[in-house]
């Protein structure tokens, strides 16, 4: 038997997942950004540990060296979302990227498993660029809600503890508890619609005032400081109102101020504009 490298194995797994993660983490910034509702809620990722790999590598007589091709999550990849009507949506997102290919779909979220085990499965293929040029690796991407991500959590633990397989008694309590995540997911859908229009007034706020406060370090900077102190003051008084109508309106008059000191700049001064990155 040769020496098997694990860490020159595994890295450019570990460096799939963290660059999945990112990208998929970037796409929810860029909808919280347009203060449009995201299927996604959270995405974590994980390097499968040593021993998983090596239990798994024994009970399914995989080798070393066919690894990559026989054991598609090593990488894997957890997408969590709100509500079920979501995970189509996050399911949508990862297909339209032209950097992930999905090669194959599980379904057990239409039909769970006997376990009680409730996720939509992808095992896509990705490609990552190493010191040895591109490598295209499996990486297994489980989406689910909230509450099936706290059910499966729970269940995994379990199934380390009874490693032979869980007691009777113990797998049933699972399935009840699976039936009763099934049933929170379904009443969460009827709140659904509240808790969207709650989170994207709550974006809109966030994005307002953050192009408030950008707009006024941008006027301290190319006006005086008691200008700028002054719509600073009023711009609280007005967030303490609650009132985004108010606040709307406070940053549309601020954007036109910020505009004719735009081309105030352009006209009279000589120096660089110092408004072009205030976006
Ligand atoms: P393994 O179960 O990993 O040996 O591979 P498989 O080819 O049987 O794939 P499967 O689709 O059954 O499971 C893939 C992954 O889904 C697992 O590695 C777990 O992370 C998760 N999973 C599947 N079934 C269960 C379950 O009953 N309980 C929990 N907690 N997770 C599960
Ligand atoms: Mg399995």
């Amino acid at each position: 038997m040769k020496i098997q490298l694990w860490r020159e194995k595994l890295d450019p797994y570990a460096q799939a997942v963290s660059e999945l993660v990112i990208k998929l983490d970037n796409t929810r910034t860029e909808y919280r950004r347009k203060g449009i509702y995201c299927p996604i809620e959270s995405v974590s990722g994980r390097v499968k540990e040593i021993p998983s790999i090596l239990d798994k590598m024994i009970r399914k007589n995989i080798s070393f060296d066919t690894l990559e091709a026989e054991m598609e999550d090593i990488a894997g990849i957890r997408v969590i979302c709100q509500f079920i009507e979501d995970i189509p949506a996050a399911v949508e997102i990862i297909r339209k990227r032209t950097d992930i290919e999905v090669v194959q779909v599980k379904d057990y979220l239409n039909t769970k498993k006997e376990s009680g085990y409730r996720s939509f499965h992808l095992v896509v293929r990705y490609t990552v660029n190493t010191m040895e040029g591109p490598k295209e690796l499996p990486v297994e991407i489980q989406i689910r809600t909230m509450a099936m991500d706290t059910w499966a959590t729970s269940e995994h633990f379990l199934q380390y503890k009874y490693k032979g397989g869980l007691p009777a008694n113990v797998r049933e309590k699972m399935a009840a508890l699976s039936r009763a995540t099934d049933q929170l997911d379904e009443e969460m859908m009827n709140v659904r619609r509240d808790i969207m229009d709650a989170e994207i007034n709550s974006l809109l706020e966030i994005n307002l005032v953050r192009d408030i406060v950008t707009e006024i370090e941008n006027l301290y900077r190319v006006q005086n400081e008691r200008e700028a102190m002054k719509i600073q003051n009023e711009f609280y008084r007005i967030y303490k109102l609650h009132d985004m109508n108010e606040l709307q309106r406070f940053h549309d008059e601020l954007d036109i101020l910020s505009e004719d000191n735009r081309s105030q700049t352009v006209n009279f001064d000589s120096e660089p504009r110092k408004f072009e990155w205030h976006v």
